[in-house]
């Protein structure tokens, strides 16, 4: 037994191999690209290293690719192997079981799980990060803050994974509104360790959430902070891009997505989301995309079958539709649907029942249905974080029912939920700040809007 970076112990037998190990926790934490190529080399230089096996299982699933289910399940096999081989610390054992429930489609009890090592090893920074991974697609934002706020304060400022526990608490506090702390842990994330890229995403969404378009872009101008990441990278790309359009810069944005995100994007469901994401934000602002769509629904009709997270489902019905493809999305919108109530998991359920309502929202939206679409949209908001994601992506799923609402005549409903939202962004919120602008100019109905929105609409916009 060696001791890792985190002082735990690991079941190698080589001071080589902890090296190699060492290095590979910081590549996953870190979402550096050579993650998957150094857990490779692992596994060659100790084939008997049973966490090792499960943690390249459970990165595996959480790409949520059905195709990859079969080699987690190798993993699993491997390790329960190499366990019979090697004695293993009952932390390690943990990790065995996180992966044995993630396949047996049970992610909320894998989590659990990895969760329960942080009682003896509070600082196992890759326990830590696969269960706030988790809790994020699961949309398990309380249990992800109590697990921050619990384990935060073993690190310290001098353990070696410092600032990527705080990245994550700067997240965690980000996705429950507590946007001063998430910035001052994010910042600090990134100062404790420069190449966590979580923490200074977790700054993004701040700045996203708060209006801070101009801060924004300058946090992220500089790409030499996350050249080492993996595709990650694209989503900070799109985070710019949001700025971008929030600062009305709008070409920039477009730019933005055909130099770096159209390139770069592929078959992950991450990639696709943040593309669909982007394309119809621009959009819904009277951007003509032209035919970026073609792509994008080209990659989402090859995974529209994979059926492991109503997060990317969702997304790939969005994509499907913008470019015209309707029979196919709504064919994947009756799976999610059925999914709600067919024999999956208590957590495919759960997000089903939301994510089903959100793409009939999506599918009623592209038929011109604008009434229908504000109802079954107003019909997901309560429930919206059980699809997973976060509340910057969702907040795609909030523009088109307010949109919906406008198309529909509902202007009262539309300036309501338009002021809220002005407020919640501190006055600095482009998307609230023209249409309300737009529905006090272009009707008399607007009478009845006009002491409504008039304190919001002084704010200006970027
Ligand atoms: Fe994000």
């Amino acid at each position: 037994m060696y001791n890792d970076l985190s002082g735990n112990a690991v079941s190698v037998t080589r001071d080589e191999v902890r090296e190699a190990w060492n290095e590979t926790v910081e590549a996953i934490v870190s979402h550096d690209a050579s993650a998957a190529e150094r857990i490779a080399r692992v596994l060659v230089l100790d084939p008997e290293f049973a966490l090792a096996h499960a943690v390249n299982g459970l990165l595996l699933l959480s790409l949520a690719r059905a195709d990859l289910v079969p080699a987690a399940v190798v993993c699993m096999d491997e390790a329960w192997r190499a366990q019979s081989e090697r004695s293993i610390s009952a932390r390690e054992n943990l990790y065995l079981q996180a992966l044995e429930q993630w396949i047996l489609d049970a992610p909320r009890r894998s989590a659990a799980i990895l969760e329960q090592i942080l009682t003896d090893c509070p600082c196992d920074m890759l326990a830590i990060k696969l269960a706030h991974t988790l809790r994020f697609a699961l949309g398990d934002q309380a249990q992800m803050l109590l697990v921050l706020n619990k384990v935060v304060p073993a690190f310290g400022r001098h353990h070696p994974y410092a600032g990527y526990a705080q990245g994550c608490l700067a997240f965690a506090l980000e996705e429950r509104h507590l946007y001063a702390e998430a910035e001052c842990a994010g910042r600090l994330a990134v100062d404790l360790a420069p190449r966590d890229v979580w923490g200074r995403h977790a700054v993004a969404h701040v700045l996203e959430m708060t209006g801070r378009a101009e801060e924004g872009m300058a946090w992220l101008a500089d790409r030499r902070n996350w050249a080492h990441a993996n595709n990650f990278s694209l989503h900070l790309t799109w985070h710019h891009a949001l700025f971008n359009m929030e600062a009305g810069q709008f070409a920039e944005a477009t730019a933005l997505y055909d130099e770096s995100m159209a390139t770069d994007c592929s078959d992950d469901y991450r990639d696709i989301a943040s593309c669909a994401s982007l394309l119809a934000r621009l959009e819904y602002e009277g951007i003509d995309v032209g035919s970026r769509w073609e792509d994008i629904a080209n990659r989402a009709e090859r995974r529209a079958n994979d059926g492991r997270l109503v997060f990317a489902d969702v997304h790939y019905v969005l994509a499907l539709l913008g470019a015209g493809r309707v029979k196919s999305a709504d064919e994947l919108a009756r799976r999610v649907v059925d999914d709600s109530f067919a024999n999956s998991s208590d957590e495919r359920r759960v997000a089903a029942r939301c994510g089903g309502t959100v793409a009939c929202g999506l599918l009623s939206f592209q038929n011109g249905d604008y009434v229908a679409a504000a109802k079954w949209l107003s019909a997901a908001r309560s429930t919206m974080s059980d699809i997973g994601g976060s509340n910057a992506q969702r907040d795609l799923f909030e523009q088109v029912y307010i949109e919906s609402l406008i198309r529909s005549g509902d202007d009262e409903q539309a300036a309501t939920l338009l002021s809220h939202r002005l407020a919640a962004r501190m006055g600095k919120n482009r998307f609230a700040l023209t249409r309300l602008n737009q529905l006090q100019q272009s009707s008399v109905r607007l009478g009845a809007l006009s002491t409504l929105t008039a304190a919001s609409t002084k704010s200006t916009l970027h």
